[in-house]
Formats: C-alpha cells, structure tokens, sequence
C-alpha cells in the first residue's frame, strides 16, 4: 500500500514539474545569445529567427553583429560585467550562451567559460527561480568517453596541450553548474568538432555520456543542426539542470 501511494505521488510529482517546464517553455519569446558573432553563435540566432524568437544577439563589440542588422536586436556587454548581463537578462524568457576563444594562458580557473558561468550563475542565483532558462554551449573533453570517464579523467590532456586552459575550464564552469543553487541552467555539447556541414533537423541527443556511430566512433553534428538540437532542447526541457550532447 505504502509503495503504491509512493508510486502515485511520483508519478503526479513527474506530472507536475514537467507541465511547470513545458509551460515556462511555451511562454519563451525573447531569447538573449551571448557569443551571437561567434562560429555556432552565429547559427543560434539564425535558428531562433527560423523559429519566430524575437533575438536579442550580444558581442562586446556590435559592428561584429552588422550582418544581422534590422534582423534581431543588437546589443553590446560583456558576460562578465555582471551589471552588464543582469541589465540585458531583465528583458528575456531564456538565454543562450555559446561564448569562446583561443586561451589566453595556462590557467583553466582564467578561462572565458569558467569565469561566464560563474558571472551568469551570480547573476541568476539572485533572481532565483524567475530567472530565465540557460543554456550554455559545452565542451566534448567533458563528456564521459568511456568507463565512466572523461577524456580529462584519461589523461589525454596535459599542460603542454594548447588548448588545456580551455577543456578544463570548460570542466570548471560544468562543476559550477552543477553546484549552483536555483539556476535553471543546461549545458549543449557537441559529442565531437563539429565537422559535419548543413541542417538536417534530424538530431538524437545523450546525457553526460558521448553519443557514438552505430561502429563505436564519436558520433558528429553540424553547426546548423547543433542550433536547431540547443531549441529543441529550450522547447522541451528534458535536460534541464543536467548536461546533454547532441548528434545527427
Ligand atoms: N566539440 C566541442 O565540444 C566544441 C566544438 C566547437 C566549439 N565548442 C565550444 O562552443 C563555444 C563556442 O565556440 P565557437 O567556435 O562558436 O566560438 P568562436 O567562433 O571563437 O566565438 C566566440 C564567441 O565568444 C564571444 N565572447 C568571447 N568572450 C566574450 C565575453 N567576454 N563576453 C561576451 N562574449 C564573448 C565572442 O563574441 P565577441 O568577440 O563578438 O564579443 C564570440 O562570439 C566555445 O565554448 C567552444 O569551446 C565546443
């Protein structure tokens, strides 16, 4: 008797938080895309166009935006000038963050992506739960590669790799994700570099483990069809608070 009651309580329990989702995803107009002049950012707001988002698209500079002019609104900040981003977040249902570059130096802690989600994460965890939806475009060194363990948890990456900064910083803003309090946050990584070409609309996704080929090979996606698996995503909130890679 006990173990049905408890069955049927979380069974309207998942009833309940998926509708709340759902609605809250309805309910999205205005979508703000941080990194909108960058490689995938680019196509993010062109599939928030395609979808009918009215797009708010941020770069620190606005003449880098001027391709999409009378297109979407444009707006200079910096995601880390936390005044800058809780001005700009005020105004929006759900934000989509695919920021990036070359590091700058050795150290992961410096890198863009660990300290934009520490900005962003001030910045929602004080408007708590009305604060809008984020999603955050990952990295695959994050994702479990196999055994339970990440390319990182491999060794594959030492300090001599170009790139160290970046994949463990990505690793950092992961880890504050998943710590944070309140924040409605996903994190969207591609399962490998992004080389296929052109949309398709036909996309599987994964948690935290990477999406291979039916022959155990990484699986691969498309710019274009990345964007279109992140609004997939915004619209059905399946992976909020969790992490998802995504693959043709
Ligand atoms: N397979 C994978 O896992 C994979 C593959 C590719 C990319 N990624 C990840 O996806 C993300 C985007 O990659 P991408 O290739 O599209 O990057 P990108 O072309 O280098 O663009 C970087 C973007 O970040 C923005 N940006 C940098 N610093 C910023 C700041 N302080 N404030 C606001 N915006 C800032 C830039 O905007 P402005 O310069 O205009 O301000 C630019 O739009 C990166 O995090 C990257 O690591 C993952």
């Amino acid at each position: 008797m006990k173990r049905r009651l408890l069955l049927i309580f979380s069974w309207v329990w998942i009833l309940v938080a998926g509708e709340a989702i759902a609605e809250k995803a309805e309910s999205v107009e205005r979508v703000l895309v941080f990194g909108a002049s960058g490689r995938i950012g680019q196509h993010i707001v062109e599939e928030g166009l395609r979808r009918g988002y009215a797009i708010t698209g941020v770069s620190r500079f606005a003449e880098r935006l001027s391709d999409f002019a009378g297109r979407i609104n444009i707006e200079t900040g910096d995601v880390l000038d936390r005044d800058r981003v809780r001005e700009l977040i005020v105004a929006h249902d759900a934000i989509i963050v695919s920021i990036g570059g070359a590091p700058q130096n050795k150290n992961p802690e410096t890198y863009i992506a660990a300290l934009a989600a520490a900005s962003l994460i001030d910045v929602l965890q004080e408007m708590g739960e009305d604060g809008p939806r984020l999603i955050f475009v990952g990295n695959l060194f994050t994702l479990i590669y196999q055994e339970g363990e990440t390319l990182l948890d491999m060794g594959r990456v030492d300090e001599s790799h170009q790139n160290y900064a970046m994949f463990y910083g990505h690793q950092i803003a992961l880890d504050l994700f998943r710590a944070s309090k309140g924040v409605n946050w996903t994190v969207a990584t591609p399962p490998n570099g992004l080389r296929l070409q052109g949309f398709t609309g036909n996309v599987r996704f994964g948690g935290d483990e990477l999406l291979r080929d039916p022959d155990g090979a990484p699986a691969q996606i498309s710019r274009e069809d990345f964007a279109f698996a992140v609004y997939e995503e915004l619209a059905a909130g399946r992976y909020v608070r969790q992490r998802f890679n995504t693959a043709r």
